[in-house]
């Protein structure tokens, strides 16, 4: 099985490298780290987010948990059933994911929560492990542009074969269905590109087509 967990002192990114040093001094208690991925590499659903947040999962060690875009992305998990459980804004709120993983395009926290293309190219063979590590996978649900962009490329497809499309499913001729929603950033919901509605929307679909 290929690694799907950079190293905790993975250095291939020199910016992220340098950012990190930085928030190890500022925040020591912090988990300042690539942070793993989400849930059981058995489960039929991946979702790809972009990159941890400052205060979120870079601090708590899990994807999207302690910042905004985990308040909406868990509460509507647990909503339909794709996660069991209390969300606590922490790692050890005892939340478990049903048949869902979550991962992140850019396992480390990026300056100004903007990973740049190098690193998203760098990150990109954990992405492609996570895929070909999931034997039941049938959806994976990209949040974002960069997220669906990253996942055609790490399946080695071109960018024009799927354009991004908030509620799209995107059939790709592989075992498993490409999904799309808007990122569930504080800024997509401020600004009404994403409402908790469309974002209901794209998990109510997903949950019927997983039956
Ligand atoms: N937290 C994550 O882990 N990923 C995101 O994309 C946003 C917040």
């Amino acid at each position: 099985m290929t690694n799907t967990i950079p190293a905790q002192d993975c250095a291939l990114c020199e910016r992220l490298v340098q950012f990190r040093r930085d928030n190890c001094v500022a925040h020591p208690t912090f988990h300042n780290a690539p942070v793993p991925s989400f849930g059981a590499l058995n489960a039929r659903l991946l979702i790809v987010g972009l990159a941890p947040g400052m205060k979120g999962a870079n601090q708590t060690g899990r994807p999207f948990t302690g910042d905004y875009a985990g308040d909406l992305l868990y509460a509507t998990l647990l909503r339909f059933g794709f996660a069991k459980g209390e969300y606590g804004l922490n790692a050890k709120d005892g939340l478990t994911l049903q048949d869902t993983r979550i991962t992140n395009a850019v396992r480390c926290v990026p300056p100004k929560n903007k990973p740049i293309g190098v690193e998203v190219k760098n990150c990109r063979p954990f992405l492609t492990a996570e895929i070909s590590n999931m034997p039941n996978l049938k959806f994976i649900l990209g949040l974002g542009t960069l997220a669906h962009n990253s996942v055609l490329s790490a399946l080695g497809l071109k960018q024009s074969s799927a354009k991004f499309s908030h509620g799209a499913f995107h059939n790709l001729g592989m075992p498993f269905i490409l999904a799309n929603s808007y990122h569930c950033s504080r800024y997509n919901t401020n600004t009404g590109r994403l409402t908790e509605e469309m974002f209901s929307n794209v998990f109510a679909a997903l949950k019927e087509r997983l039956g």
